[in-house]
């Protein structure tokens, strides 16, 4: 179990966190709470799933594993526990339900939404393939289980350029996210890959914030300036961008390079504090994002759901979609590993 001083080590070189003196105090004030989590995890057989955008003080006392959609849905895949509690959102815990359904898998966010997610349901997929059946369904993982039931293959942040290049078919019609279609279209067209690509309307509330003009002011400023995006932030802020990738693949990124220099992180702010508690030293300009479902996870929701979880913390899927929409998620890994 993390002690006192090593959380309060980590939080301590957080840009945003609490002041020094409030910090101890919110630490001592969190530590029974920790403890009893602890014992909870062993009395119910549970692993802890975080993703890098909840709040930190759950990424360095509690969590077993912290990673990007794609990585924590491998940790799902390969968890030997009976319960897993996933610190992120609803549609993440769904995936570790369809990957491994014999685990209990329970949800500690008090509003564990995505506006990707919320943005289409199974049924209008089914409108749309009736409308374009040639098409091939690829479908971001920000999505419910009956989205992914009525499509083709699902695509994560870092692995959906390489996965739409991989699908023989030249006609793809890729949704929710539309601005991280719009940065497909734009990859494909770089990389001479002809496809007919179609979108739909979602978008991220969180990434398409970013304003596209804010990046070469901070370049002026900062001649040094490396700048990282998501590739759901728009295409005007993507193309200006060093670097293009999932939460994960930009913390790798950023651990082989300078301490001494200015980075710009278009994305939530979590993943800005992960980098600041791990590789100290490197200095951040501009502003970062919140997301208020990946923040409504807590210390108090994980010890809840451990203890005495509700009907509606654990994760349930209509056994009349769990083969199609598994059947979604299997086709991300075969085409993850093929190598063209
Ligand atoms: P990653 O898979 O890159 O962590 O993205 C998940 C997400 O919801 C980003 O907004
Ligand atoms: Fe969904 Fe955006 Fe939050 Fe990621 S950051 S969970 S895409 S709302």
């Amino acid at each position: 179990m993390v002690t006192a001083d090593e959380l309060f080590e980590k939080l301590n070189r957080l840009r945003f966190g609490v002041e020094e003196e409030n910090l101890r105090a919110h630490v001592e004030g969190v530590m029974p709470l920790i403890e009893e989590i602890e014992d909870l995890k062993k009395a119910r057989n549970a692993v802890v799933l975080a993703h890098s955008y909840v709040p930190p003080t759950i990424i360095y006392s509690v969590a077993d594993y912290v990673g990007d959609s794609y990585g924590l849905s491998k940790d799902a895949l390969a968890a030997s526990q009976d319960t897993i509690v996933f610190a992120a959102v609803k549609f993440m815990g769904e995936t570790a339900k369809l990957l491994n359904p014999a685990k209990n898998v329970l949800i500690p966010g008090d509003d564990p939404g995505c506006t990707l997610a919320d943005s289409i349901t199974g049924e209008e997929v089914r409108a749309l393939r009736a409308q374009y059946p040639d098409y091939t369904y690829v479908c971001y993982i920000n999505t419910n289980a009956d989205v992914k039931a009525e499509c083709d293959v699902c695509v994560t942040s870092s692995n959906v350029y390489d996965i739409v290049e991989r699908i023989e078919n030249d006609k793809i019609f890729f949704l929710p996210d539309k601005l991280m279609g719009r940065n497909l279209i734009e990859e494909m067209t770089s990389r001479g890959v002809k496809k007919d690509i179609r979108l739909s309307e979602g978008t991220c509330y969180v990434h398409e914030e970013f304003d596209p003009d804010l990046v070469p002011r901070l370049k002026a400023a900062y001649p040094d300036l490396y700048i990282m995006a998501h590739p759901e932030c728009r295409p005007e802020v993507v193309r200006q961008a060093d670097y293009v990738g999932s939460t994960s693949q930009m913390f790798n990124v950023i651990k082989g390079m300078d301490v001494n220099r200015n980075y710009l992180m278009l994305t939530e702010c979590g993943l800005i504090s992960r980098i600041e508690a791990e590789m100290p030293g490197r200095n951040f300009v501009g502003t970062c994002q919140l997301c208020k479902y990946m923040k409504s996870n807590s210390l108090q929701g994980i010890r809840r759901v451990l203890a005495e979880p509700r009907e509606e913390d654990f994760i349930k899927i209509d056994p009349g979609i769990m083969d199609r929409a598994r059947a979604c998620v299997d086709a991300m890994f075969h085409y993850a590993e093929k190598r063209s």
